[in-house]
């Protein structure tokens, strides 16, 4: 894993009669009615744009919603967010129906200082995704100076993301402070943790997690699996699992990251019981069992109570604590108790002073849901370009800034 390089913010910028163009990660879940259910992304680039606006420049916003595969779609416009960025910003926010193009140009190009522009959905453009270069160009031309502040997005080699920072000067590009932000708090947990350092994964799929937890074995003492993916360690181990979620292709994986945590002294702890239901659904029969003896016809669905107070126990000893993924179906009430014990256990932790970091989308909503976002010590608003930047050390979208 690399060191952390000096990140150049927007502190070193004067942004005075400038505009800046600023690419936010405003990606937020909407509802039928097509209002913000979620202002974590949306508040947490407030500060950026008013230290910009604060200076006596101008704001270009741009940012993509979804995943559009046609073109444009209503559905994906960022016209819906426009009332809510205006709301949380205490600015009236102008929008432009296009992100490119004469109408876009003249819109920018009329911004007076402290006004801020938002534009239609980058991905409204097959180029964006594509990493296009004549469309990060065109994009280009709405700012003097560029921010990348898009940290849930640095992931992607997008033309917004990563090739638009060489069409300006080194001197006038720069990341914002959700980007500092959360650059800065990986750092603290991968290169300055106090020990003991104990790591939380949770999510359906082992798949997904392979090179986050060999990256972590180089750092954490304790790493607690949960979710859907303890399943395919316990089947590994011989245990059954009944028609618990399981990566039958995955299991000499799961042997494999047991065997490395033991040769390197990791303490990799996979849970002793489950809630196991007969189906997919809060209204199962529900009971309690021990998870390598799940009978047929069953699945786990949460950790259970003896996984509780084992994992509650290591986490209130630990002076650093990474959180990515939950513990069980938690967004089903009879399956929500381990995560819900594990945040109440790391917001603990975090009063008797240790630095705790959430990230990852469903971890996130469950700090939110359980109300405890204010009691951990940062709650990232990036899941795969938090996972990818600890298995990596770097990320397109701060490679090209710094570059
Ligand atoms: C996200 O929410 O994951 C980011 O905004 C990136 O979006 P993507 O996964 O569709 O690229
Ligand atoms: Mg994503």
């Amino acid at each position: 894993m690399t060191a952390i390089t000096f990140m150049k913010t927007i502190d070193s910028l004067n942004f005075a009669g400038k505009r800046a163009l600023v690419r936010v990660d405003f990606n937020v879940p909407l509802n039928d009615a097509f209002e913000v259910t979620d202002m974590t992304r949306i508040n947490a680039a407030l500060g950026t744009i008013k230290k910009i606006l604060g200076d006596g420049g101008s704001v270009v916003l741009m940012s993509h919603l979804g995943r559009p595969k046609e073109g444009p779609a209503d559905k994906y416009s960022l016209r819906h967010i426009v009332p809510a960025v205006s709301k949380a910003l205490g600015v009236e926010v102008l929008f432009a129906d296009d992100c490119i193009g004469a109408g876009a140009y003249a819109q920018s190009a009329a911004l007076k200082p402290g006004q801020v522009l938002l534009l239609e959905n980058l991905r409204f453009y097959k180029e964006e995704e594509k990493g296009d270069a004549a469309f990060a160009e065109k994009l280009s031309k709405h700012g003097d100076i560029y921010v990348n502040d898009a940290f849930g997005t640095a992931h992607r080699a997008h033309a917004s993301t990563a090739v638009i920072a060489k069409f300006f000067d080194k001197s006038a590009r720069c990341f914002g402070y959700v980007m500092a932000g959360e650059i800065g708090s990986i750092a603290k947990v991968l290169n300055q943790a106090e020990k003991p350092f104990t790591a939380i994964i949770g999510g359906a799929k082992v798949s997904d997690k392979i090179l986050i937890i060999e990256q972590l074995m180089n750092k954490a003492g304790n790493i607690l699996i949960g979710g859907g993916m303890a399943f395919t360690f316990v089947k590994a181990m011989g245990g059954n699992i009944g028609k618990s979620l399981c990566e039958d292709d995955r299991l000499e994986t799961a042997k494999d990251l047991l065997d490395k945590a033991k040769a390197r002294g990791v303490n990799l702890y996979i849970p002793v019981d489950a809630i196991i239901a007969d189906q997919f659904s809060n209204d199962a029969a529900i009971k309690a069992s021990d998870i390598r003896a799940i009978p047929d016809g069953w699945m786990g669905l949460d950790i259970g109570e003896k996984t509780v107070a084992l994992y509650n126990e290591v986490i209130r000893q630990s002076k650093t604590i990474l959180w990515n993924g939950p513990m069980g179906v938690f967004e089903m009430s009879h399956f929500e108790n381990g995560t819900r014990q594990a945040a109440d256990a790391i917001a603990e932790a975090t009063k008797s002073g240790a630095y705790s970091l959430i990230g990852g989308g469903d971890s996130v909503a469950a700090i939110n849901k359980y109300n405890l976002a204010s009691q951990v010590s940062y709650v990232s608003t990036g899941g795969g370009a938090l996972l990818e930047y600890i298995e990596q050390g770097t990320l397109p979208g701060v490679q090209a800034v710094e570059g």
